[in-house]
């Protein structure tokens, strides 16, 4: 090293020695400011412990890190083969869907290799879902059981006449019956689905729950299409009769006469509640069919997309402090919400439909033959449908007034 490099070097160690420190402060606050700046654009600390929080990290930082081909070293070059695209950031493009892949198979989405939003819905659906979905059907039967325990079955009030009426005709029992039937075989089969692993493997061993669930599938798509035909049977039979009206008021300003013995608000062919409950039927019933097909069609009936955009364009996810929801949707996506959204439906129709089957059979006296013979004791008609009953045995001019 010759006398003037020697100096120079002394030189730089000086300028080192006065300015450095200052320096070094700047980069640290820079890092406390900015984190990613001190990892050079990639993860840091904070995001391993926010995601680890459960915090939703923003991963626009690595989604668009997936090399720069136009900076590719020449191909005699060290990273030459590469195309200036490292092996990370290959597999980030993929990861994040940018990348151009082609595969052999056939068939559309066959190229999504790995689909990033798959881990946000498994947690979901093995999390809140089962949790919640599991203490709601829970608390349903609880209260069903402390409502039977507090006011018992509830009777024919007066005396039995021996004479019944026709309710139901063979049709709308028929109509019923398909409804109930499949929607019992339904609502078994999903719930193995969803709480199968988690409850019945325990009981009764993988083995014997693999052709169980592959049963239960078969089912399930295939008796959907006999609660379709029955839920459209069973909107117009008796849509009519389920219009709401004055009378409804009444019936709900007293409970409908459930909570306390002796009291028997009038009521046409359906109460109130029956109207709830029919009313659900369909609303639910449709949404449950609309998500079903569209997981039994993903690539022919996507529906989340196009719901996301009209409730973006209401301004809907604004209102309640959300981010616009995403407009573009993955297949897989498209199924991941409509998965989670059959199901959360199923639950809520579920707990619905066991009160209703409860109020059907045990819960009250008289009412299941409505459904069985389709003849009803004349007294329970008289107390529970009064209105009707003048109606159909000529006692009351028939109501012509439009229902409001
Ligand atoms: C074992 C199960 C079930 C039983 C014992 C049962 C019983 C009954 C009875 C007795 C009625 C007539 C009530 C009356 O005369 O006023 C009825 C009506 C009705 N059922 Fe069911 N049912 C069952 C399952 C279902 C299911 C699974 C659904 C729908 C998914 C359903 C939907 C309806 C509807 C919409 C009505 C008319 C409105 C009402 O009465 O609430 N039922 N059911």
């Amino acid at each position: 090293m010759t006398l003037r490099n020697l100096l120079c070097l002394f030189a730089v160690l000086i300028a080192m020695a006065v300015s450095g420190a200052p320096v070094m402060a700047q980069a640290t606050d820079g890092a406390a400011e900015n984190p990613r700046a001190a990892t050079g654009g990639a993860q840091t600390l904070q995001d391993i412990l926010a995601r680890q929080n459960g915090q939703t990290v923003d991963n626009a930082f690595r989604s668009t890190a997936t090399g720069d081909p136009d900076h590719a070293a020449g191909i005699a070059g060290q990273l030459g083969t590469l195309g200036g695209v490292s092996d990370s950031e290959t597999w980030r493009a993929i990861r994040f869907g940018s990348a151009d892949t082609t595969v052999s198979a056939r068939g559309p989405a066959a190229n999504v290799l790995v689909q990033d939003g798959g881990m946000w819905w498994l947690e979901f659906r093995k999390g809140p879902l089962m949790t919640y979905g599991g203490y709601t059907l829970l608390a349903t039967l609880v209260a069903l059981v402390l409502f039977y325990l507090l006011r018992g079955r509830i009777r024919i009030d007066g005396e039995r006449t021996g004479t019944t009426v026709l309710r139901f005709k063979a049709v709308e029992r028929f109509a019923h019956w398909l409804m109930a039937g499949s929607f019992i075989l339904l609502g078994l089969t999903g719930l193995s689905q969803l709480f199968g692993r988690f409850l019945l493997i325990p009981l009764i061993g993988k083995e014997a729950f693999a052709p169980v669930a592959i049963a239960g599938k078969w089912v399930h798509n295939n008796f959907a299409w006999a609660f379709m035909i029955a839920l459209i049977m069973v909107f117009v039979l008796w849509v009519v009769e389920n219009i709401p009206n004055k009378t409804d008021l009444k019936w709900l300003a007293v409970g409908g006469g459930l909570f306390s013995k002796g009291v028997h608000p009038p009521a046409k062919k359906f109460n109130a509640g029956q109207k709830i409950i029919f009313w659900s039927v369909i609303v639910l019933g449709v949404s449950i069919s609309v998500s079903g097909l569209s997981l039994l069609f993903p690539f022919q009936m996507p529906m989340f997309a196009a719901t996301f955009e009209k409730l973006n364009a209401l301004g809907l996810p604004g209102l309640v402090g959300m981010a616009p929801l995403p407009e573009v949707l993955a297949p897989h996506q498209e199924m991941q919400f409509a998965q989670l959204w059959h199901s959360i439906v199923a639950i809520v129709f579920i707990a619905i439909i066991l009160a209703h089957i409860y109020l059907g059979s045990v819960g009250m006296e008289g009412a299941f033959d409505a459904m069985g013979s389709g003849e009803v004791e004349a007294q329970w008609a008289r107390e529970h449908h009064g209105l009707w009953y003048d109606e159909v045995t000529g006692k009351a001019e028939p109501d012509k007034t439009p229902a409001e």
